[in-house]
């Protein structure tokens, strides 16, 4: 057996890629595991431990929609943001496909997740027509290059709320009644974005919504896709078996990670502004202490510095350094290059390179996001991490 080695833990500034969970959240996961607790499977409609698991679930969804400002029967549950947005792209284009509108136009952009990129990828081998929009140097997509490419043979536009490596936000309401004005709907995946903002989804021309509370202080492994009911939106499932979901996603719903989800939409929706308030200040602190790096350009922002953006992320560059040591030397800090899901790939992050960055000062890049249990003290010790490994490898 190994002996465990006490080491201290490093700095954690990877919030945007997942979030330790609140102690609250905890409780009420944990709640739905022990014998005692509701254990049952909720489609389980003959005893009493099926109905406690109905109850679970139902009160969760109202803890969502209420965070998100929709109606509980919007909300479809999934295994996360990545199922979700599958399900919104393919389940929808299938369905276009099978009731035989001619539409066959999705546009997206360039530097969307993965999930969705590579969802876009396989319609297009499936025939759909895809266009990659082109974003500004902040990361944002404006309402002009959206009305440019919408045609009338689109039927889906898909942009997230958030950048999940820039931290740069879109205005999804505007880009949604653009969209919605020609006569398609539009998608947003708005997995970093959730629970920080009331959505209004109600009075939104927004059709479907990617959620997880995975960067909320919420389990990873759960998610849901916010359907627009007075659209009647036809989704193909992905996953079937069972008729879960209103036969929209099979499959046994996880009662401990929903009842979880619906706590940690619940706490933010309490909570939000102390948390914003405390989170931006500490980035205003970060972004004021890198600027006096002399190498250092922050990312993901206009030349006013007026972009929209994500309370905590932070992405910044070190012009002529060694970059791919960066990360590597930063044995105090946990962040990332990119996100989380492409940090194995070598390669420069392809948000940055799709903003502008060459490949040496992509390479030379920390996304650092902070959240809600990070301190003044975390951010002054990971600055000076930071400023001596960059000092270090800056070529002389
Ligand atoms: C914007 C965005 N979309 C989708 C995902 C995928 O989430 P998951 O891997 O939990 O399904 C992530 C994960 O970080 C994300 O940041």
């Amino acid at each position: 057996m190994k002996t465990k080695v006490a080491t201290q833990r490093p700095i954690y500034l990877d919030n945007a890629a997942s979030t330790p969970m609140d102690e609250r959240v905890i409780e009420a996961m944990v709640a739905c595991l022990s014998q005692e607790g509701t254990f049952g499977n909720s489609a389980s409609k003959d005893h009493v431990y099926g109905w406690e698991a109905a109850e679970v679930i139902e009160n969760a969804r109202d803890q969502i929609a209420q965070a998100i400002g929709c109606s509980p029967l919007e909300i479809i549950f999934t295994s996360g943001a990545t199922e979700s947005n599958n399900l919104a792209l393919k389940g929808l284009s299938y369905a276009q496909y099978k009731i035989n509108n001619p539409r066959r136009t999705i546009i997206t952009s360039s530097i969307e997740h993965k999930a969705v990129l590579e969802s876009t990828e396989q319609l297009a081998h499936h025939g759909f027509n895809i266009i990659y929009l082109k974003p500004r140097t902040d990361g944002t997509i404006s309402a002009a290059m959206l009305k440019e490419a919408l045609t009338d043979d689109t039927f889906l536009v898909s942009i997230s709320q958030a950048n999940s490596v820039l931290g740069s936000m879109n205005d999804i309401d505007e880009l949604a009644q653009i969209t919605q004005d020609h006569g398609a709907l539009f998608h947003s995946d708005c997995a970093q974005s959730n629970g920080l903002y009331d959505l209004h989804l109600a009075k939104s021309p927004v059709a479907m919504v990617t959620l997880t509370p995975e960067k909320i202080y919420g389990p990873k492994g759960v998610g849901a896709l916010y359907l627009k009911k007075d659209l009647n939106i036809e989704l193909e499932p992905l996953l079937v078996g069972g008729g879960h979901e209103k036969g929209l996603r099979g499959g046994t719903l996880a009662t401990h990670q929903i009842a979880a989800m619906g706590k940690a939409f619940e706490i933010m929706a309490q909570e939000r502004e102390q948390v914003i308030a405390h989170v931006s200040a500490l980035k205003e602190r970060l972004i004021g202490l890198l600027k006096t790096i002399d190498n250092a350009q922050i990312n993901g922002y206009n030349e006013d510095g007026s972009t929209p953006h994500l309370p905590g992320v932070v992405s910044v560059s070190f012009k002529n350094i060694e970059g791919q040591y960066l990360i590597p030397s930063l044995r105090k800090v946990a962040c990332s290059t990119g996100s989380a899901c492409s940090s194995k790939e070598l390669k420069p992050s392809y948000v940055l390179s799709e903003i502008g960055l060459d490949d040496d000062l992509a390479r030379a890049s920390l996304r650092l996001s902070i959240g809600r249990y990070n301190t003044q003290e975390d951010i002054d010790l990971a600055f000076e991490q930071i400023k001596q490994t960059v000092a270090m490898l800056t070529k002389k």
